[in-house]
């Protein structure tokens, strides 16, 4: 354990994507640093495997679609008036879309712009309401190094993740005044169903050409986890509306 056992005891927070990869390491990682996780995902089968991995108890588990930002923002309303103010929010529920430009329709933008943006814009929404996190709290936001670097194919999921990160940095004005911080992490390419189903549908000397933009090589998700703990954690009250890389290296070059 790299940070203090109990540094989040009594902590209610959030994480959506808690069904899969690197929202279901991070919500185990919180539970083990003592906090209380509201665990959200789709799939109830997967959600269940992530409850049962949590330590200690009084943790939630709940089901829901975040692809539209008026329903997450009503769903993350409820949800803190069910069970008190949130001291964090974890959002990770998003998909991702390797498809050229030329081919991207609109039912392409809704999909990747759907939990990955509108969820994240809904939980933006929730968080500006008095009540809905805590004063002090910190919110957090699963971004990717697509939105500060060109690749092919990424045009769509680039423009999603891009307005996650311009998104933060206005938010974080307008929540600053209740000290509630909002950051986004700019991930690189991390070994998860999503990054599996990616290498699965491209040739190897494409992967290995990918893995090498990645000084450290591809990350797990325990290394987003950890960034996740810091933003979330009173280690980083100082810091809001940025957007910090956590990507083995791969936007230095
Ligand atoms: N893996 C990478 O290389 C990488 C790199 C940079 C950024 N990211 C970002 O990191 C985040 C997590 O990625 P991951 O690799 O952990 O992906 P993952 O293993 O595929 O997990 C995605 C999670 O998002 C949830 N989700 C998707 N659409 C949803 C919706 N409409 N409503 C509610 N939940 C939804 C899924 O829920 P169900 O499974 O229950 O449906 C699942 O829990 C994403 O935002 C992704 O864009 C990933």
């Amino acid at each position: 354990m790299i940070f203090a056992s109990d540094c989040l005891a009594g902590r209610r927070i959030l994480v959506t994507g808690a069904s899969s990869g690197i929202g279901r390491e991070t919500a185990i990682r919180l539970a083990q640093h003592g906090a209380q996780l509201i665990a959200m995902g789709r799939d109830e089968g997967r959600l269940a495997q992530t409850a049962a991995a949590l330590a200690g108890d009084g943790h939630l588990v709940r089901a829901a679609d975040l692809t539209d930002a008026d329903a997450t923002a009503d769903i993350v309303q409820a949800l803190a008036k069910e069970v008190g103010p949130l001291h964090g929010v974890f959002h990770s529920a998003g998909s991702s879309l390797v498809l050229p430009a030329k081919l991207t329709k609109n039912r392409h933008l809704d999909e990747v712009f759907g939990a990955g943006f509108r969820g994240a814009f809904g939980i933006a929404r929730a968080a500006a309401k008095k009540g809905v996190v805590a004063d002090g709290g910190s919110v957090v936001f699963m971004s990717s190094v697509s939105s500060l670097r060109g690749r092919q194919g990424m045009v769509a999921y680039s423009a999603a993740k891009g307005a996650v990160d311009g998104m933060v940095r206005a938010l974080a004005t307008e929540l600053a005044t209740r000290r509630i911080r909002a950051n986004s992490i700019v991930s690189g390419a991390v070994e998860t169903a999503m990054h599996n189903d990616f290498v699965s549908s491209v040739d190897e000397t494409l992967v290995a050409n990918y893995r090498d933009l990645h000084l450290l090589g591809f990350g797990q998700p325990g290394d987003v986890a950890n960034a996740a703990i810091f933003l979330l954690s009173d280690a980083s009250v100082w810091i809001t509306g940025t957007s910090m890389a956590v990507d083995g290296g791969y936007t230095a070059k």
